[in-house]
């Protein structure tokens, strides 16, 4: 048996309407807290939006012990508009236009983001940032590392949390920067570009940012397991069946249903679960200075099957045996 004190997702898109309803409560089932992406098909981008945004969550977990952690929409934010949404989020997301789901309306000048970013480091507001410069696809996280380094250095007190990393650079990046922080997902962890492209086209492994070489997914699970500065983050981000299934196939990867039995299954294999405390909860917790509520989340060593659909969404690993099934949640 595996107890986990409090684990907190840090990156999960939760939608809205009737897939809301049907994939919250599979975190909020599983973690204390997790921070919801604001990239909604209208973003989230003043305090009224995260307001109403925070209590259709709450509506749709009613009877979970869970906190939802919101976020905005990076735009160029005042002062003002700042401090007065500072109380309701933890961070503010910063998008690069066009590089993912509804990331439209996002940042197309990087440079002319800095103003806004001073305001955040004045104000003690962290930056969460889909960390993919305009280039290559392979090659987009890459380009935007000098982008994060250039403003770690003009904003020296700003805490920086790069997205869901997915290559070997990126990691290195983190031991040169004070405050930068990163978030690494499970599917990252275990996929390469060959799981995805190698064979026949896998849709529903397809997200964004892609994932990479076998050199950058061992960086990953190196970092998972030991890092102090990285925490988990799935990125889960649930599309109905029809719009993976596709032309134009829709990037995300739906693993809240096993992200931790998953990562107990990955951390036991790498004879590390003594260390997945640190990585599902306590090193975020010392990066945000956070207190989620209490919540202990029971993990037992029987073999379950990821069921093949929830309602209209396939889920990661679906079909699959997991060795960790989450037993009961108090
Ligand atoms: O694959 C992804 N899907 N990556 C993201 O950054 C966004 C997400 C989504 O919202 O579907
Ligand atoms: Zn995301």
């Amino acid at each position: 048996m595996l107890i986990l004190h409090s684990p907190v997702d840090m990156h999960v898109h939760l939608r809205q309407g009737p897939m809301l309803s049907l994939v919250a409560p599979y975190t909020a089932r599983d973690f204390a807290a997790a921070v919801a992406m604001p990239n909604l098909t209208t973003p989230v981008t003043d305090a009224e939006q995260v307001l109403s945004y925070r209590e259709s969550i709450l509506a749709a977990v009613a009877g979970h012990v869970f906190e939802p952690l919101m976020t905005l929409f990076f735009r160029p934010f005042s002062r003002q508009e700042l401090q007065a949404v500072k109380p309701h989020i933890l961070g503010v997301k910063l998008y690069p236009s066009g590089m993912t789901t509804h990331s439209e309306t996002g940042v197309a000048e990087l440079d002319q983001a800095e103003p806004t970013l001073a305001l955040m480091e004045e104000l003690d507001i962290p930056l969460l940032v889909h960390g993919e410069a305009c280039g290559f696809v392979m090659d987009r996280e890459a380009l935007f590392l000098p982008v994060a380094e250039r403003w770690a250095r003009n904003f020296p007190r700003l805490r920086i949390v790069l997205e869901h990393l997915t290559t070997r650079q990126a990691v290195t990046l983190l031991d040169r920067v004070d405050r930068m922080y990163a978030t690494i997902t499970l599917h990252h962890l275990l996929l390469t570009l060959d799981d995805v492209l190698g064979g026949l086209m896998q849709p529903h492994l397809f997200c964004k940012p892609i994932a990479k070489r076998p050199e950058d997914r061992d960086a990953l699970q190196q970092a998972a397991l030991a890092h102090p500065k990285v925490f988990f983050g799935s990125d889960t981000a649930p599309h109905p069946v029809e719009a993976k299934e596709a032309p134009g196939c829709a990037a995300g990867i739906f693993s809240a249903p096993v992200a931790l039995p998953a990562l107990a299954d990955f951390f036991e294999q790498h004879k590390a679960l003594d260390r997945l405390q640190g990585f599902v909860s306590d090193q975020a917790c010392a990066a945000y200075g956070l207190r989620p509520p209490r919540k202990e989340v029971r993990l037992v060593r029987e073999t379950w099957t990821v069921p093949r659909r929830i309602g209209t969404v396939v889920p990661y690993l679906a079909g699959k045996p997991l060795n960790w099934r989450v037993d009961a949640c108090t």
